[in-house]
């Protein structure tokens, strides 16, 4: 039994930025990636080991293996009990304990979660029903498409005090249940009304697809504008983004933050798939910290106004902080992104992703100021040095691309560049991987070495193991593509900690470090740190978590069929006949 309910261990992890806390113990710098470096103060060393990752919220030594979420930090650095390393961090927060972790906090979030499901699908019925024609003209004067309507689940709240509640009554969900979720409201009288009337409702929805609140726009002039859903056990405006579900799919490599949940909506349709609004606060950190898991590259496309400018400055700050490249779209002539498209066209918008866009023509542009191109010493060092730039792309067409503007522009062969290119790009992996490995021998065989508990069985199966576990962390939403049991883990504690994450990630309880820490121990912590703490590859995580499990899988057939290959033979078809 938790003695902390793990939504309030999460509060406590989000009022407790891991880089404010151990700032105040390590003096923390800046090196290239996103993560700070500083001396350890766990050991003794001369040259920083220590590293604090903002977007994963975890500390790592690769020097001694320490490592864990902020109140592990606490525990080791104050010399606290787990217990009492929360409670340090909740007073720091000014948070007051809760009085104690209820059993139900489990079951009433999974039924908040169906309530809000339900009232999603209520307000959807009611945009199609003859009494919704409102909604719909409303829609369709704002050009907003029947795609658009059932991609995003818009629906509409009709004019009346209690419709949504008799719905939901009808469907077995309790005037309390409903007050909780804040889909209504008490009255003076006693009684309850919907707290939505007459608006057009946008569900909230995570990034593992529940519904977990609500905005509603006011149909046509008015206000207040928005009303979204209150603060309750699922759902916080500071740590959501609206359409975050949906963008977090696109390929196109960055998300555009808009201000209106319109905006966003006429995005997507103007085939922006990757646009995402705040619930009517200006960005969080939580919110950029949400964002970092998804992308390193956001745009901002704020209204333009004197309002919209004030808070692009503010996000821009909050946004590199997390070591996010970040742009801003100056959108001249038109009020926010939704007028610009309507006035101007897709094709318009996309012009001014690309102006603002183009970092590498702006570092491009830096290094040839440095140079006069106008001897061959000079085209060769300004060449060397834009190549070595380019080389930093990810994109093999966009390295072409930019190999040929080079070619162009200095006046020789583009093979030449290109061929340059590729031979500084081979230099920079080669570097890389001999870093990596550097980093490995340090740390002793990534990091566990050092523990003679955590010790593994089968390597091969172990490192799988390992892969499950990230990208469940990464992205919980993946939980529904993993067939594993506790028990397919060569490793126990591997096997107990993939228990934990997978409760969490299936109840759609938020997941961290700390939230999940009370149930290890200090070692295992930092074991489990160690593993998160390498890098994984997002964009291509299904694929990656098939080849995770298919290892898994292998490893354990082999290992029970021994080396008899009949058995093995004999395992296979066993499995093959398993209620296919
Ligand atoms: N806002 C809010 N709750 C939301 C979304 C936005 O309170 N869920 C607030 C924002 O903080 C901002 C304003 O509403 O102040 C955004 O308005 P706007 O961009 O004008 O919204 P749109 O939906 O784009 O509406 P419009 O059609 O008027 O552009
Ligand atoms: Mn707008």
């Amino acid at each position: 039994m938790p003695l902390f309910p793990e939504s309030f261990l999460q509060e406590v992890a989000d009022r407790n930025d891991i880089v404010d806390v151990v700032s105040s113990y390590v003096k923390l710098t800046k090196r290239s990636g996103a993560n700070l470096f500083g001396l350890c103060p766990f050991h003794s060393e001369k040259t920083p080991s220590f590293s604090v990752a903002p977007d994963k919220q975890i500390y790592h030594c690769f020097g001694c293996g320490k490592g864990g979420s902020v109140i592990n930090f606490i525990m080791e650095i104050e010399n606290l009990t787990f217990p009492d390393a929360v409670a340090f961090l909740a007073n720091r927060a000014g948070l007051a304990l809760p009085e104690n972790g209820s059993d139900g906090e489990r079951r009433r979030r999974e039924r908040m979660l169906s309530l809000n499901r339900d009232a999603a699908r209520f307000f959807y019925s009611q945009l199609v029903a003859p009494s919704g024609a409102a909604g719909r003209e409303y829609l369709a004067g704002r050009g907003i498409s029947a795609k658009m309507t059932t991609a995003f689940g818009l629906g509409y709240a009709p004019n009346s005090w209690n419709a949504l509640t008799g719905a939901m009554k009808s469907k077995g969900y309790t005037e309390q249940e409903l007050f909780d979720a804040g889909l209504v409201r008490h009255g003076k009288s006693g009684g309850v009304y919907d707290t939505f009337r007459s608006r057009l409702m946008f569900p909230v929805i995570d990034v593992r697809g529940a519904v977990i609140g609500f905005s509603g726009r006011i149909i046509g002039e008015g206000e207040p504008k928005y009303m979204n859903s209150p603060e309750t056990m699922v759902f916080s405006k500071s740590h959501n983004l609206f359409a975050l579900n949906l963008a977090k799919k696109s390929k196109r490599g960055y998300i555009i933050l808009a201000e209106g949940n319109i905006d966003v909506v006429s995005l997507h349709q103007a085939g922006f798939d990757c646009a995402v609004a705040s619930l009517g606060t200006s960005l969080t950190p939580e919110q950029a910290r949400l964002l970092s898991r998804y992308t390193s590259e956001v745009v901002i496309a704020y209204d333009n106004d004197g309002a919209g400018q004030k808070a692009s400055q503010r996000a821009i700050g909050i946004l590199e902080k997390l070591d996010l490249k970040v742009r801003v779209l100056r959108m001249e002539g038109a009020k926010d992104p939704d007028e610009f498209i309507k006035t101007r066209g897709a094709d318009a918008f996309s012009l001014l992703l690309e102006k603002s866009e183009n970092h590498v023509e702006y570092r491009l542009r830096s290094i040839a100021a440095k140079y006069t191109l106008d001897t061959p010493e000079q085209k060769v060092a300004y060449l060397r040095e834009a190549a070595a730039a380019v080389a930093e792309l990810s994109s093999a067409v966009e390295r072409q691309v930019y190999a040929m503007r080079l070619a162009e522009q200095v006046g020789v062969d583009k093979s030449v560049v290109i061929d340059e290119v590729e031979r500084s790009r081979a230099a920079r992996l080669k570097s890389a991987k001999r870093e990596a490995e550097k980093a490995a021998v340090r740390t002793g065989s990534r990091g566990r070495a050092r523990d003679r508990s955590i010790r593994y069985e089968n390597e091969r199966s172990a490192m799988a193991e390992e892969g499950v576990i990230r990208l469940l962390y990464l992205d919980p939403e993946l939980v529904n593509e993993v067939s594993l049991t506790p028990e397919d883990f060569t490793s126990p504690l591997l096997g107990r900690f993939y228990t934990a994450v997978r409760e969490k990630a299936l109840a759609h309880a938020p997941l961290s470090m700390a939230a999940l820490g009370g149930e290890f121990t200090g070692a295992e912590i930092s074991h489990l740190t160690s593993i998160l703490q390498q890098p994984e590859n997002l964009a291509n995580a299904r694929i990656a978590m098939r080849d995770y499990i298919a290892t898994i899988k292998e490893e354990k057939y082999s290992a029970a069929a021994g080396d008899d290959p009949l058995a093995f033979a004999e395992q296979m078809r066993n499995k093959k006949g398993y209620g296919g």
